[in-house]
């Protein structure tokens, strides 16, 4: 019988648990048994593990979060710690191992593939923003999430005849802001990607507001940028090099209230967004992701990720897809500039 190890690594999202579940119900079907490595790479490093059988899985395919847990542990940022992953392949006896992560926890499962062990990688980040495939899993929820949110302020926005700046997650890449803001009907839109422009903002406020509009909603990604910087919580560094973020809603906020005179407050919508119940998107493609993982495996198709393109599940080489993020285009922005103001 083969082994075949999984891990969930980085910040957790809706959808993993359904991965989780694919993978185990399809290896069991080729007559695998599969180990779940708790917290990430940590689990690897401590070869902290659980047996994944049938009873184990069964139930989580609606639950949000991680079964197996997840950590922001990098074997390289640890003393002995590429060694000790290696040592616990060789301990479990793993023919391969599926790392379901986004950039980081994907960026060590290319290199350690690199250095020979048998991998492949699950996409998976709330914030969409991994190359080579059109959406991670974890990003509808957190859009639908972040949407209804909108909808919310936009009641309580107009009641108080107030200006409402919401802080959507986003560290690198603007997709939840944007597409939460389109399909929730936001005034204006702030990502990573462009420059924010503090008196262009207040000038669409101002010119919606003489209109007879009496209230705006602001929708501003965590990572967009004033004056080129970050603004952060922490500007301490996790192991994989990022500060923490948050800060820029009400940064902008104030300066908003400043300088258009009207009433503002701000909404920063956090980790809301990555709890709860997967939407059924992110359940069927969490599913098919799981599913083709250990299809690779099977075929010895290692170093690769699982994909969506268009409606296919394919895979594309890992050392492709961490290669460089996949940022909001600039037609895509300009376009939600129609609704602007
Ligand atoms: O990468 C997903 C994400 O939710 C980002 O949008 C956010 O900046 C970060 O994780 C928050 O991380 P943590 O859970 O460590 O606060």
């Amino acid at each position: 019988m083969q082994t075949i190890g999984i891990l969930t690594g980085g910040g957790d999202c809706p959808g993993l648990n359904p991965v989780i579940r694919a993978v185990v119900k399809k290896s069991h079907l080729e007559g695998w048994e599969v180990i779940g490595f708790r917290n990430g790479w940590k689990g690897l490093i401590e070869n902290d593990r659980m047996l994944l059988d049938a009873k184990s899985v069964s139930g989580i395919l609606p639950k949000g979060g991680t079964i197996l847990g997840t950590s922001r542990t990098n074997p390289y940022k640890k003393e002995g710690g590429v060694e000790k992953v290696k040592q616990a392949f060789e301990a479990n006896n793993l023919h391969a191992l599926v790392a379901v992560g986004g950039e980081d926890t994907l960026g060590v499962a290319s290199r350690l593939y690199s250095e020979g062990l048998r991998l492949v990688g699950v996409p998976k980040t709330i914030d969409n923003d991994l190359s080579c495939t059109d959406y991670t899993f974890g990003f509808d929820t957190a859009l639908n999430i972040a949407m209804e949110c909108i909808d919310r302020l936009h009641t309580t926005a107009e009641s108080h005849n107030r200006v409402i700046v919401v802080e959507i997650m986003g560290r690198h890449a603007g997709w939840i802001a944007l597409q939460a803001g389109l399909a929730g009907g936001a005034d204006i839109i702030l990502i990573p990607e462009f420059p924010i422009d503090l008196d262009e903002v207040c000038a669409l406020i101002k010119k919606r507001h003489q209109r007879g509009k009496t209230f705006s909603i602001v929708a501003v990604a965590e990572g967009a940028r004033l004056a080129n910087q970050d603004v952060v919580q922490d500007v301490k560094l996790d192991e994989f090099g990022h500060v923490k973020l948050g800060g820029i809603g009400n940064v902008i906020g104030k300066c908003i209230e400043e300088k258009t005179g009207y009433e503002t407050r701000v909404t920063v919508l956090g980790h809301i967004q990555r709890g709860g119940s997967p939407t059924a998107f992110d359940r069927i493609l969490g599913t098919r992701f799981g599913v083709k993982a250990v299809e690779l495996v099977k075929e010895g198709k290692f170093g690769e990720m699982v994909s969506l393109q268009g409606n296919a599940i394919v895979s594309v080489p890992l050392s492709k897809a961490v290669g460089a993020l996949k940022l909001v285009p600039k037609e895509m922005y300009e376009m939600s500039k129609v609704f602007f103001g």
